[in-house]
């Protein structure tokens, strides 16, 4: 089977590759690199033990997309191509409107041109906003507080119209909670360069001592120890969910949406608690004011994974999450490329 990554080259992307790989599958990545760079399909093809065919090109342009359907056989689809900085978008949200939308319209466009009916999306917990109840299901009511989580909102909603419109095209939408860590071996991980947009990158990069701390975004929240609680995912399981959520397109299942996340969560200070005790470095955190748009708790509820994927996530230990992140990082302070591309 012949599955295409768009946006394979990035932090999740590279993690379903390699287990999709695993899997028996073959894989093509369409990845603009904006976020990465080729190291990563290498190490991919290391430790999938076969080539992957590549594309470096933006997914908003429909003849390069269409290049990549016309010399492939593509059976099923994973979205990940997208910019995801939640403070980015509050910043330049035309930008991320504009590349997060194109992007999913004209891959709709040239998949259905191909008769490729098969699509699974990197969609994200911040479609639920600030949630009435916790643990969070899929049932819950959907409403964004920043332009990031509109475009995942959005591009939902317009598979779910495309979906309408063409019954032969099925679509599952995965609802991440945290992705965090990195895969065992050590070889990818997520990218440690430039300025953390995420609690976890920052928090290793303090540790390897190429920021000098981290600031906690407020401590006055109605929780145990007043920081915000997230339901950390360790990516290795996450990208599982993906292969599972191939096999159920595959055997002609319905279109459907699933939380993806391990149903336990940390407080920020029970993270970099941990990720001290892991790293054995100080870590200097700094009290700060809230960061708009960051609600309190997100915890999964991720029963329906679990019944209709089959989905066992392996990793909820979160000193075992964060050794795994701290294992890529730490061998790996400068990321995959040379410091003048990474650091750009
Ligand atoms: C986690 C907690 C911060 C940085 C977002 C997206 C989600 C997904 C993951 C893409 C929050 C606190 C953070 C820092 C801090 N992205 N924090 N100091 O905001 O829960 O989710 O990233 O898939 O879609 O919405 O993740 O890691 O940014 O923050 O105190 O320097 O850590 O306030 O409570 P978030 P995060």
């Amino acid at each position: 089977m012949k599955v295409l990554l768009t946006g394979g080259a990035g932090y999740i992307g590279s993690h379903t590759a390699v287990e999709l790989m695993n899997a028996g599958c073959d894989i093509v990545i369409a990845d603009d690199l904006s976020n990465s760079c080729r190291e990563v399909v290498k190490r991919i093809e290391e430790l999938g033990k076969k080539t992957v065919r590549f594309y470096e090109i933006d997914v908003c342009g429909e003849d390069a997309l269409e290049q990549v359907f016309s010399e492939n056989d593509i059976d099923a689809v994973i979205h990940f191509a997208g910019k995801k900085a939640v403070g980015e978008s509050v910043a330049k949200p035309l930008m991320y409107y504009k590349n997060n939308l194109d992007a999913t319209m004209n891959l709709l466009e040239v998949m259905q041109r191909h008769d490729v009916d098969k699509l699974i999306f990197s969609s994200s917990a911040t479609v639920y906003g600030v949630p009435k109840v916790v643990p969070i299901d899929e049932k819950q009511p959907t409403w964004c507080t920043n332009p990031y989580g509109w475009t995942k909102y959005m591009s939902e909603q317009i598979m779910r119209d495309v979906c309408a419109a063409n019954p032969k095209l099925s679509i599952v939408l995965l609802r991440y909670f945290n992705p965090i860590g990195a895969h065992e071996s050590g070889l990818i991980g997520e990218k440690p360069n430039g300025i953390p947009n995420n609690l976890m990158p920052y928090i290793t990069q303090v540790a390897v001592g190429k920021l000098k701390e981290l600031g906690v975004f407020g401590n006055d929240y109605d929780t145990p120890d007043g920081t915000c609680v997230r339901d950390y995912i360790h990516v290795t399981d996450l990208a599982q969910a993906h292969i599972l959520a191939v096999k159920y397109l595959m055997e002609g299942n319905e279109s459907n949406i699933f939380n993806l996340g391990n149903g336990v969560g940390f407080t920020v200070k029970e993270v970099i608690e941990t990720a001290r005790k892991v790293t054995g470095k100080p870590i200097k955190a700094v009290e700060e004011g809230r960061r708009a748009g960051d609600p309190a708790v997100l915890i999964a509820s991720s029963e329906k994974a679990k019944n209709i994927l089959g989905w066992k996530p392996e990793h909820a230990d979160l000193e075992e999450i964060i050794a795994s992140a701290w294992k890529w990082h730490s061998s790996h302070p400068q990321g995959y490329c040379s410091v003048q591309k990474e650091d750009k």
